[in-house]
């Protein structure tokens, strides 16, 4: 065999690859298994949905190949949603990408925009697809950690001048993963003014945007001024319809940006299923009947969660918007050691810290994937963990 590319080599193992073999063993020890890992629910995707799949993939023609246009119901949809939901305009045709999930858009954008010697500016911990795609087009990320301290929000006036004049892309994703943030609208409003200074392209992850909670409802970067000079927003029915599994997702922006996603996309893939994008159409259409309802199902987790974890010991804020708690370890505990022994000797499967890059050491991160009786028993058994290392520690 010849030897793998330096770009190959320089990307690390993928933090939840190896957790379904760890978790299949478990369960073949007669492990009772509580699995906190992925942002991956549990709960049904939106019945129009499913039906709208089962009767599109019965016509011949949804089952050809979508190539680029994909379905123009489906474009269309996400059209008028944007609209309704943010008051912003997308052209179906030239300012919309049809994604199969957002992951796919958000790794494969990097090859549009830069080249090798490059940098783009990777919050830490993060979501891996922008390391990723930054690695495999051969440009560096410059990691900005993102900490309690400065309320996990990137600040550009903080990073290096050299790093900037090299900067192609700022990946921003709020509400976020992992930590749970949220970004202020007037801190989007300094971003997007330092992007067009700085000409930086802004990759804005809105994979989160229908997830908050207590009232607050998270904006598109493009309810910013001047962001359509200078971003594409990335969405995704994976979370917002409990449909990770059918890759389904979209990118808007300027005609510029769409088209040069559009045209990577081209030699990668063919287009997503049709019949998906039918569904995905069904799914939009059913967001007031099935959203707010869906929200208050996560809403009740992350309520029950904090209660739960806050009484086993650890300390949790009670987060506005995602499906995750971000929590704080005690100095001295490594996160891979403490959520090591969680899995080994508790059953119970979340994140460390470090499975979203270094500057995620001494946290760890739940998801809301179980019932608020899962979530209480996780907690207690995260407690007995935290104890015994009490007397190590
Ligand atoms: C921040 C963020 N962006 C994007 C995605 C990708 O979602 P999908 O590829 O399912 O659309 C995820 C999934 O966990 C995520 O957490």
């Amino acid at each position: 065999m010849p030897p793998r590319s330096h770009r190959f080599d320089s990307l690390p193992d993928y933090p939840l690859a190896l957790i379904p073999i760890r978790k299949r063993a478990l369960i073949a020890r007669g492990v009772d298994v509580i699995d906190l890992g992925a942002g991956d629910a549990d709960l049904a995707p939106p019945a129009a949905a499913v039906q709208a799949l089962a009767d599109a993939s019965r016509i011949p023609a949804m089952n050809r190949y979508g190539f680029g246009l994909g379905n123009p119901a489906y474009r269309e949809a996400v059209s008028s949603w944007m609209n309704r939901r943010f008051g912003v305009h997308f052209d179906p045709v030239t300012e919309i990408v049809p994604l199969l999930g957002s992951k796919e858009g958000l790794s494969h954008l990097a090859l549009g925009y830069v080249n090798q010697g490059d940098v783009t500016i990777v919050p830490e911990p993060g979501y891996n697809a922008y390391k990723g795609g930054t690695l495999l087009s051969s440009g560096t990320p410059y990691y900005y950690p993102l900490r309690p301290e400065n309320d996990f929000l990137v600040d550009l006036d903080a990073v290096p001048d050299d790093v900037l004049l090299c900067a192609r892309i700022l990946y921003l994703n709020y509400p976020n993963n992992p930590t749970a943030a949220i970004a202020p609208r007037d801190y989007l409003a300094q971003v997007v003014r330092r992007c067009r200074e700085l000409d930086i392209l802004l990759v804005y992850d809105n994979a989160y945007s229908e997830m908050g909670f207590d009232g607050y409802v998270p904006p598109s970067i493009f309810e910013i001024d001047g962001a359509r000079d200078v971003a594409i927003e990335f969405h995704s029915l994976s979370k917002t319809y409990n449909m990770t599994g059918w890759r389904c997702a979209w990118a808007c922006g300027a005609p510029d940006v769409v088209t040069t996603l559009s045209k990577v996309k081209s030699y990668v893939d063919t287009g997503a299923f049709m019949a998906v994008q039918q569904a995905g159409v069904a799914a939009i259409e059913s967001w007031a009947e099935f959203v707010p309802r869906n929200v208050a199902v996560f809403q009740a987790r992350r309520d029950a969660a904090v209660e739960a974890f806050t009484d086993a010991g650890f300390t949790c804020d009670v987060p506005k918007a995602a499906m995750y708690l971000w929590i704080p370890l005690p100095e001295g505990i490594s996160c891979d050691v403490f959520c090591d022994r969680l899995l080994e000797d508790e059953g119970v499967i979340v994140m460390p810290g470090t499975g979203f890059g270094k500057s995620g050491e001494g946290f760890f991160r739940i998801s809301f994937i179980a019932s608020p009786e899962r979530l209480r028993e996780a907690a207690v058994r995260a407690g007995r963990v935290l104890a015994s290392f009490g007397a190590a520690v």
